[in-house]
């Protein structure tokens, strides 16, 4: 990514989750309210502009033509809250966002209340989320901002000198980021996140699978590449992710879908290829 620039693809992120929250999702019961809030402009105006003119529209209307394109953010955002949760009822008492964004969970989830969370992103894009995220009230128990670029720096040392605890359960988060990441920043990361976590921890991965790029994405890909700087360059295989998070000493529990969360949020099935190859995998520290 352009190192003097926030992310971009960050931005568009949290403008589909503002989209969803909004009502503009096939997918019922989806909140983030830290998400529009977040948005810096021209995002917010155009997420304002979009509020204005689907209010005109039937609602069911505006849910079915946004719904395609916006549908996977909040199932792979609620897929990761519920293996978080789970992690929190099992002891994890760290959480840390790998790649963190706009992410607005230490400021939208009451479950942690009683968790120690550490955002970690690169240094360009952490400056900025921390200015926007002064007007929100923290609801975890402690936030800490952990600048660390993957690709140059290694994480455990970053962490180890923000305070984070190895001798304690830790939930790991890793949502929307490795596609950006070269093979040797995803094994130098997992090997830091098995390296730091005691037993129990678990890590939530999101990735990528390889697949064909249809005409109809083609604008969005050069979006990522030819304007933003922001190549997709670390699409992976299950079996590859499975390699690697079990080479670095992680056990494999589930590893799920597009698809497999439609049906369990109750959301159509996705239909955009794209977005049917992103999948999550969860892991745990034997
Ligand atoms: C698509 S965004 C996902 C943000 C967030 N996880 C979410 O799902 O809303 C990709 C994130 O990866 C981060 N990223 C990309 N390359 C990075 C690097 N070399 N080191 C640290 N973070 C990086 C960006 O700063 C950005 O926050």
């Amino acid at each position: 990514m352009n190192a003097r620039r926030p992310s971009q693809t960050s931005v568009m992120v949290a403008f589909l989750r503002a989209l969803a929250h909004d009502g503009l999702t096939g997918v019922p019961s989806f909140s983030d309210p830290t998400a529009r809030k977040l948005l810096p402009f021209p995002w917010s105006t155009l997420h304002a502009g979009i509020r204005r003119a689907t209010r005109r529209l039937e609602p069911e209307k505006a849910r079915r033509r946004f719904s395609p394109l916006v549908d996977i953010l909040p199932l792979r955002t609620l897929h990761i809250d519920e293996e978080l949760a789970e992690a929190v009822a099992r002891g994890c008492r760290q959480l840390v966002i790998l790649g963190a964004g706009l992410d607005g969970r230490a400021h939208r989830l009451p479950g942690l209340a009683g968790v120690t969370v550490f955002e970690v992103d690169h240094p360009a894009t952490q400056a900025d989320k921390r200015v926007r995220a002064r007007g929100l009230p923290l609801v975890a128990h402690r936030l800490t901002y952990v600048p660390v670029d993957f690709e140059h720096e290694r994480l455990a040392q970053r962490l180890r000198e923000a305070g984070f605890d190895p001798s304690a359960p830790t939930v790991w988060i890793w949502e929307g980021v490795t596609m950006y990441l070269t093979d040797a920043a995803i094994a130098a990361t997992l090997a830091d996140v098995s390296g730091l976590s005691a037993p129990g921890s678990r890590l939530v991965v999101n990735y990528r699978e390889p697949g064909e790029v249809t005409a109809a994405e083609r604008p969005m890909r050069w979006w990522f590449t030819g304007r933003v700087k922001e190549p997709q360059i670390g699409d992976r295989s299950r079996d590859t992710m499975t390699r690697e998070v079990e080479t670095a000493g992680l056990k494999v529990l589930r590893d799920s879908g597009g698809g497999d969360w439609a049906a369990r949020y109750g959301a159509p099935e996705p239909t955009v290829p794209t977005l049917l190859r992103t999948r999550n995998m969860v892991a745990e520290k034997p």
